[in-house]
């Protein structure tokens, strides 16, 4: 007879205590609501504002039918300092943290010939050396219940820019896919160093979610339904797509998934960059 657990105990983040980056809007707030929905205690919402880390802890909050909480713990994690800082506050609140969702991201467009280093380092700076240092410094933190059964969790927020070509229009991102690749490949490698001691990494690459980061592009290539109409399975993301991913990766049912990376996007990277215009996008100018 199979002694798998009762299903509901597979997909499910009882007790955990979560911090996720860019948790005030977009798809950090879908995550922050499943996990909270999933059962977590405790769910730390990061970003720089004030206002914004505040009005996002509101909202969750006054979710119908959660047990835990979330809390507001502002921080610009594109500062070492401010890392080391927003560890240390966290830590003043609970002496573990399970699940870090590493999602806070930013990009850059423009046309080939007109790119600049400063755009270069923004982008690199939050969407890969912060995510390395936020892990760096919260280790202590998530080793402290990490167990084989019960391993702790590290999710990063990769993107499909980070596994495909896109074409080089005017908006050309270029910071950006690199970034998402490196964070891909950096997962990997910390999946090596941090599952010995029960700490599993793994990816996320979403293709097109509809937030305020991706509404400019997704406008740019011709809106919501177009773009939607063009992908493999007919449509973008929607919040339930992220949640069911989240808390797969932070539930019982994935404690035997390490250094993988999930594609979200359904299948559009399999047939290359869908979100083009019809006749292409123009050649990049050099
Ligand atoms: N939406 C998509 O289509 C899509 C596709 C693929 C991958 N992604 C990735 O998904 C992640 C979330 O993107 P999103 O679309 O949800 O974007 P979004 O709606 O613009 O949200 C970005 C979040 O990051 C926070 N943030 C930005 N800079 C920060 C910093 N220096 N320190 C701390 N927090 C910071 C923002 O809050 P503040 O402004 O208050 O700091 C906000 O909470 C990113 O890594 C993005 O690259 C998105």
């Amino acid at each position: 007879m199979s002694k798998i657990s009762p299903i509901p105990s597979l997909f499910s983040t009882p007790g955990k205590v979560a911090v996720v980056t860019g948790g005030s809007r977009g798809l950090g707030l879908h995550a922050a609501t499943a996990l909270l929905y999933s059962g977590c205690s405790k769910v730390y919402i990061v970003s720089r504002k004030l206002g914004a880390c505040e009005a996002a802890v509101a909202e969750l909050n006054a979710l119908e039918g959660i047990r835990g909480k979330a809390i507001s713990a502002p921080a610009d994690i594109s500062k070492p300092e401010e890392i080391t800082r927003l560890v240390k506050e966290i830590g003043k609140d609970t002496d573990h943290v399970d699940i870090l969702i590493a999602n806070a991201g930013a990009t850059w467009g423009a046309p080939y010939g007109a790119w600049k280093k400063e755009y270069w380092d923004k982008v690199m700076t939050l969407n890969v050396t912060s995510v390395f240092m936020l892990v760096q410094e919260m280790t202590p933190l998530l080793s402290q219940r990490a167990t084989i059964a019960d391993p702790s969790r590290i999710i990063t927020t990769a993107s499909i820019a980070g596994i495909q070509g896109f074409s080089g229009g005017v908006n050309a991102t270029y910071s950006y896919s690199a970034s998402k690749a490196a964070v891909i490949h950096l997962t990997k490698h910390l999946a090596v160093t941090l599952g010995p001691h029960r700490i599993l990494c793994n990816s996320i690459a979403p293709g097109f979610f509809p937030s305020k980061m991706a509404n400019t592009l997704i406008d740019i290539y011709g809106g919501k339904e177009e773009l939607g109409r063009k992908n493999l399975n007919g449509r973008l993301g929607v919040e339930d797509d992220f949640a069911g991913v989240v808390v797969f990766l932070c539930a019982k049912a994935s404690s035997h998934v390490n250094g993988v990376v999930i594609p979200l996007d359904g299948g559009g990277h399999l047939v290359g960059d869908i979100f083009k215009s019809e006749d292409g996008e123009p050649k990049a100018k050099l």
